[in-house]
């Protein structure tokens, strides 16, 4: 069977279309066509700008992906929400006006969901046994979420950002520090040539009892340093380089981020621990989780998803959209919504 995957709920525009044989994954279109150099000029992504592109887009790439395929589609599965709520409607309305002319059942898809079932996409997964319990770690420009998956399609929340996602933090710190949009990537390039003890700045939340995260604070605190005369990277006898700022930031944001997720791991005696989200694409990030869950927890299996399924893509929707398609769970195309604050728990 196949299943054409949707996804407009940020600034990418993307169209898959993954094949399901013997409950295997085997991915045959994975289009994706970033925004990434519009919204530069811009400093962040400008939601009627993004809308507009991918009203551009879709048709094509959907042509594109379905050209050489010459066999039935079984499900159309579209991302709902969460995101922007004119650029996911691009997407829904296009999924819904193919559901009603070519009659096919459609799926609403969480993003969050198919960042999860990113991890699902290599056809080697399917081998994996005892995945679950697992602890999903979402760490994206809108999302930084610690998640119970307790089977497919069962989660918990256990701990989530109070403010700022860990993705946008970077975004934000890229900014003060005159980097390109988006300053994630930025950021942890430069991290990699930097001292990471140089600047000890502040880790939110780290001793809470909870699972919870706070990224605004650390934040500000990389504003206000790089604000001081002494720090300003200009000044002649300035001490620290750009390179040490983002090597001591990013430490700052990752070790709060493994501390919650180790003690979570530890609490819920998972079975695996499951990464997604653009911020997963962080190596630095999957070092430090690998060694430290690794070292603390043997037996936990850590799932990291390929770096080209981190971002957004409509091959993880298409993915998450199979468990549903398994369960009959769709939407007649008169009733599908954007949602976009659609929380998966
Ligand atoms: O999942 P995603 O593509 O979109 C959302 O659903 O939000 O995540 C995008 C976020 C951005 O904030 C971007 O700066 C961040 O992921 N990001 C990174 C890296 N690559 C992307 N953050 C840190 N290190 C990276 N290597
Ligand atoms: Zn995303």
């Amino acid at each position: 069977m196949l299943i054409l995957g949707i996804e407009t709920s940020c600034d990418e525009t993307s169209v898959a279309l993954l094949e399901i044989k013997n409950a295997k994954f085997f991915l045959r279109q994975n289009l994706v066509y970033s925004q990434i150099k519009i919204h530069q000029k811009y400093g962040g992504v400008v939601p009627e700008v993004a809308a507009r592109r991918h009203v551009e887009k879709i048709a094509p790439l959907i042509e594109k992906a379905l050209k050489e395929s010459g066999k039935k589609i079984s499900a159309i599965a579209v991302t709902a929400g969460p995101g922007l709520a004119i650029a996911l409607m691009v997407g829904v309305e296009t999924a819904r006006a193919l559901s009603y002319l070519l009659k096919i059942p459609l799926i609403a898809v969480n993003h969050i969901e198919a960042h999860i079932y990113a991890n699902w996409l290599p056809p080697s997964f399917h081998s994996n046994k005892n995945i679950f319990p697992a602890l999903c770690l979402i760490v994206s420009g809108g999302h930084t979420e610690l998640l119970l998956m307790k089977d497919h399609g069962r989660y918990k929340l256990i701990g989530q950002t109070k403010d700022d996602a860990v993705g946008e933090c970077f975004d934000k710190v890229g900014k003060i520090l005159g980097l390109p949009y988006p300053g994630g990537p930025a950021v942890a390039a430069l991290a990699k040539k930097g001292n990471a003890a140089a600047i000890d700045f502040p880790r939110p939340m780290l001793n809470t009892p909870d699972f919870d995260f706070s990224y605004s604070g650390l934040k500000t605190a990389v504003l206000y340093y790089a604000q001081k005369p002494k720090n300003n990277l200009n000044f002649p006898k300035c001490v620290v380089t750009i390179n040490d700022i983002c090597a001591s930031f990013q430490a700052a944001a990752f070790d709060v981020l493994i501390a919650k997720t180790a003690k979570a791991v530890k609490k819920l005696k998972v079975k695996s621990l499951i990464l997604g989200g653009g911020v997963a694409a962080n190596t630095n990030l999957q070092k430090r989780i690998t060694n430290t869950i690794g070292q603390e927890f043997p037996s936990v299996k850590i799932f990291l998803p390929e770096n080209k399924f981190c971002g957004d893509n409509a091959a993880m929707t298409a993915a998450a959209g199979y468990w549903h398609y398994l369960k009959k769970d769709f939407t007649p195309w008169q009733k599908i919504k954007i949602n976009p604050e659609w929380e998966l728990v």
